[in-house]
């Protein structure tokens, strides 16, 4: 099949990788010419493990493809991907501006019947405000083409994203044409062999799937931080409650891991942008706002953690951060926790020496500069470098390298053994028997 995909991030770029991989003739197309320029000589603007080796075996195959517009495609696609970004605008709602301009681009250019789809995060009612805007660029061209617009949600985790892409719990299709669904079944049976985990649905309902999944898992998580609030203060251990109740089947394991506040391109923007929908349409958004609350405040957790002990002035000291991207396996800082806990120590006197196997470029890109300037932060080339003369450790991201570091060597490098552990991810009575101070999430000192 032949396919377009605009937009080349962290969706489209895996979207159109995966397609090709899948034998189609894909062209990404991303109006950030250097992007491209970058992508036509194999250089990937993300981290995303396994992603650049399938462009680029798929480039040398001819079956992927980049271009700037879609004026450069010398054969029609069947199907066009919408993967444009959708941010939080002023007031929180999603910014759709990029998905009209993509729409508008799309009624440009069309010669023929294809499938319009919308694989962005988009508002409910968006596939028709895409209509529109696709009818009203073929008005001006004073031609009549057939299209249908489709709702096909993207559930993949960044740092895992070939595989949900490649073996996905299930794909969720909004339609309202049978043409559409026969090209939507063609082009999705090689990933899924059978046709079981793949929901066909109104286009409405495909858009809304998406923003209640993603509430959903922002739900338990900000429910699990407050649990693990309460705990801290009563003296409970939540990882022991974590254990307990996870393993109830109705509760499950999944997203109840308490930690210093949940980042990323999607679960912020997505439940402001949900409260946004629920506040127009009447609805008092208590659970939304809460999870949102919740969540802007545990990612002050570790700073506050940090005060406690150094007191509100933390201008002797020097703190060594490990983890900057908003999770593990990628390099994505957008409203990482980190970001808020730089600010704030920073802020304070805090000099920090912060280390990511990932993000230390994107960190270089939208950090101050003035920090870097005055030596407030130091990225180091080294895990081991940041805790060199450290007062204090703090786990901010889970990457697997942080998670079974060398006791010894930590002990040898820091000036104060103070560990606090934004994710849960050390044993504390391991770590206070090797004579660290150990401060979790929800994990009090004494006996678990
Ligand atoms: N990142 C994720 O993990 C993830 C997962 C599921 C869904 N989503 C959703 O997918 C969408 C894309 O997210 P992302 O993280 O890939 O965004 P991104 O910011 O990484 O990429 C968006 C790209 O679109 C390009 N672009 C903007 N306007 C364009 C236009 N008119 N024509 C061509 N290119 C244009 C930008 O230059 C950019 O490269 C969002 O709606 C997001 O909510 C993201």
């Amino acid at each position: 099949m032949n396919i377009a995909v605009i937009g080349a991030g962290y969706v489209g770029l895996v979207t159109g990788a995966c397609f090709a991989e899948l034998g189609n003739q894909v062209t990404c197309i991303d109006v950030n010419k250097d992007k491209i320029t970058k992508l036509r000589d194999g250089i990937l603007p993300i981290y995303e493990p396994g992603l650049d080796t399938m462009v680029v075996s798929n480039m040398q195959q001819g079956r992927l493809n980049f271009a700037t517009s879609l004026a450069e495609l010398t054969a029609h696609p069947e199907v066009i991907f919408i993967a444009v970004g959708t941010p939080s605008d002023k007031e929180g709602a999603a910014d759709i501006k990029y998905v009209l301009e993509a729409a508008k681009d799309i009624g440009s250019h069309i010669k023929q019947y294809c499938v319009i789809v919308d694989k962005s995060t988009v508002p409910v009612g968006m596939a028709d405000q895409v209509r529109e805007a696709v009818l009203q660029a073929l008005a001006t061209r004073a031609l009549s083409v057939d299209f249908d617009v489709v709702s096909n949600p993207e559930f993949l985790r960044e740092g895992a994203a070939i595989e949900d892409f490649m073996r996905p719990d299930r794909v969720v299709i909004g339609l309202a044409s049978d043409n559409a669904k026969r090209i939507m079944l063609d082009l999705y049976l090689p990933i899924l062999r059978s046709a079981e985990r793949l929901y066909f649905m109104n286009v409405k309902d495909a858009e809304m799937t998406k923003y209640a999944a993603n509430a959903m898992l922002a739900t338990r998580i900000s429910f699990m931080n407050e649990m693990a609030v309460l705990c801290d203060k009563m003296g409970v251990d939540i990882e022991n409650v974590r254990i307990g109740i996870g393993s109830d089947a109705r509760i499950g394991n999944a997203f109840l891991y308490p930690g210093c506040g949940y980042g990323g391109s999607c679960f912020p923007k997505d439940v402001r942008a949900l409260v946004k929908m629920a506040e127009q349409n009447g609805v008092e958004p208590f659970i939304l706002n809460a999870v949102e609350k919740r969540n802007m405040m545990q990612k002050q957790f570790l700073a506050q953690k940090v005060k406690q002990v150094f007191g509100d002035d933390l201008s002797t000291i020097t703190l060594g951060v490990w983890g900057l991207s908003f999770k593990p396996g990628t390099d994505d800082m957008r409203e990482a926790s980190s970001l808020v806990l730089l600010e704030e120590v920073i802020k304070r006197g805090a000099r920090v020496k912060a280390y990511d196997p990932a993000a230390m470029p994107v960190a270089r890109e939208i950090m101050p500069k003035e920090w870097f300037d005055t030596g407030k932060l130091t990225l180091t080339e080294q895990q081991n470098e940041a805790l060199k003369d450290v007062d204090a450790l703090l786990l901010v991201t889970e990457w697997k390298p942080f998670c079974y570091p060398d006791i010894g060597v930590m002990k040898s490098l820091m000036r104060k053994k103070i560990i606090f552990d934004g994710r849960n991810q050390y044993d504390p009575q391991q770590m206070r028997a090797a004579g660290f101070d150990y401060h979790g999430i929800g994990r009090p000192s004494g006996d678990c």
